[in-house]
């Protein structure tokens, strides 16, 4: 039960006032209330209504990976803001160093954290260390940075223009130069029909990178498993042909991590399932679970060092992350990380991970609308369909309806939301790394019954 008393009338009424809620249309908040979060515990959250939902999407947004009101880090954070709240980047602070040692300790062959507190500011810290290293040592001329097809990199304009869902960056051009498209590696929707479906939707990124020029491109900035763009897990080979091209062309690896690291797939980061050796890897959300804003951008010691030529002022990454200095973020981060080990969440994740696929795969039998499940973890994907033979798309206002009566019994999933043109019908499922079977029964068993109310 919720503890909080539910008449805040006034708070609704300050919200619909005065509060911009991001990636919403706020006309219907006119004659409908907005939705007010008030309280969370474990997998569950009540809204302004009093209403208990179980949160299938951690927070909406996979973040909120150890679950709701936990103490160990509420008390952990409390205690650093008390000792010391903040200092600028330029000088250390207890967690951060702590928290940079616990992280590349599970990161083989990464050495280095930069702290900053988004998922698209941390990857502009990489696209700039790029732009920098190719002024180093190519002139300047090294300095495309390929992105992929669906995937999302974050909502400054820099991310944008590393973006390949059209209905993110609608209206928000001009983008930066010096970003390109390269195709999606999407088994079900493939763009040919061919045996090697992995290493075809590589060679693709060779090709972009012949036609480029390979001494024009500096990096590749990839997900490792796409997320708003349609929960897309890589198909067999890709990886490997990926990190050939990159070898081969002396093209640094940037991996997104931004959903998957930190636990959601059932490893500490989704790359990990893949044997890939990145350069740099991003990570935000599941960092410290929400309780604190924490980014992180880390790099080899093999980039690092190219930053420090003491003769030359301007060698070294001249960047400013004022909040970069908040140490709530490590503080929590540090907590966050060791109640995944302590309680096992991994495996957790793992097991837990294959019963909502297998649920899924279950209700594909029963619902001819699922066209194809996908996932890793407790990260999961069932693609909507109008018709199987075709693949025809289902009609995003009846996926939408889909997410809108579990939310009416009480079940909060997500659906992919204003990506791609026509393709926003990917049901999205995410629940936090503490989930039971019974958590995972009960989310698709809501999206059983809405599936029978929506489509009979
Ligand atoms: C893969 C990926 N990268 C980057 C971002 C941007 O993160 P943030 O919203 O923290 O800037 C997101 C956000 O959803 C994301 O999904």
């Amino acid at each position: 039960m919720a503890t909080v008393p539910n008449d805040i009338s006034d708070v609704i009424e300050a919200d619909r006032k005065n509060v911009w809620h991001h990636l919403i249309q706020h006309k219907p908040f006119e004659s409908v209330d907005p939705r007010v979060m008030i309280e969370g515990k474990g997998m569950r959250v009540w809204d302004a209504t009093g209403k208990e939902h179980l949160d299938g999407v951690s927070g909406g947004v996979w973040t909120v990976n150890v679950g709701y009101g936990r103490e160990r880090i509420a008390n952990a954070v409390r205690d650093q803001l008390i000792q010391m709240p903040y200092f600028a980047g330029s000088a250390g602070s207890i967690p951060g160093a702590k928290f940079a040692e616990m992280l590349t300790e599970r990161m083989p062959g990464l050495d280095r954290v930069y702290y900053c507190n988004s998922g698209s500011e941390a990857n502009e810290k990489a696209f700039k260390m790029v732009r920098q290293i190719a002024h180093k040592k190519y002139g300047g001329k090294k300095h495309k940075i390929l992105f992929r097809e669906r995937d999302y990199h974050g909502t400054t304009i820099a991310c944008l223009s590393a973006g390949g869902q059209p209905e993110r960056n609608a209206q928000y051009g001009p983008y930066t130069p010096g970003f390109v498209e390269v195709p999606h590696c999407l088994e079900y929707r493939a763009q040919v029909e061919t045996e090697n479906y992995g290493e075809w939707a590589a060679n693709q990124i060779e090709e972009v990178i012949l036609r480029e020029g390979p001494d024009t491109v500096g990096a590749l900035c990839l997900e490792p498993v796409t997320a708003g763009g349609g929960v897309i897990t890589p198909p067999e080979g890709y990886w490997d042909r990926v990190q050939e091209i990159c070898k081969k062309y002396d093209i640094l690896l940037h991996i997104d991590e931004v959903v998957c690291g930190v636990g959601r797939t059932g490893e500490w980061f989704g790359y990990q399932h893949y044997g890939v050796k990145p350069d740099f890897v991003t990570m935000a959300k599941g960092v410290a679970s929400g309780y604190a804003a924490i980014a992180c951008m880390v790099t080899t010691d093999e980039v690092f060092e190219m930053f420090k030529d003491p003769d030359d002022p301007m060698s070294y990454f001249r960047d400013i992350s004022t909040f970069g200095g908040c140490t709530a973020g490590p503080a929590a981060a540090v907590e966050n990380m060791g109640i995944i080990e302590d309680e096992s969440l991994l495996a957790n994740t793992t097991a837990m991970g294959e019963r909502m696929l297998d649920n899924l795969r279950a209700l594909q039998d029963k619902h001819r609308v699922i066209g194809d499940v996908r996932g890793k973890g407790l990260f999961c994907g069932a693609e909507l369909v109008a018709d199987r033979q075709t693949k025809e798309a289902i009609d995003e206002k009846k996926a939408q309806a889909v997410v809108a009566d579990c939310m009416a019994q009480g079940v909060i999933i997500g659906v992919t939301n204003r990506s791609l043109p026509g393709f926003n019908n990917t049901l999205c499922f995410s629940p936090a790394l503490i989930s039971t079977a019974d958590d995972i029964d009960q989310i698709t068993t809501a999206v059983d019954k809405a599936l029978t109310k929506v489509f009979s």
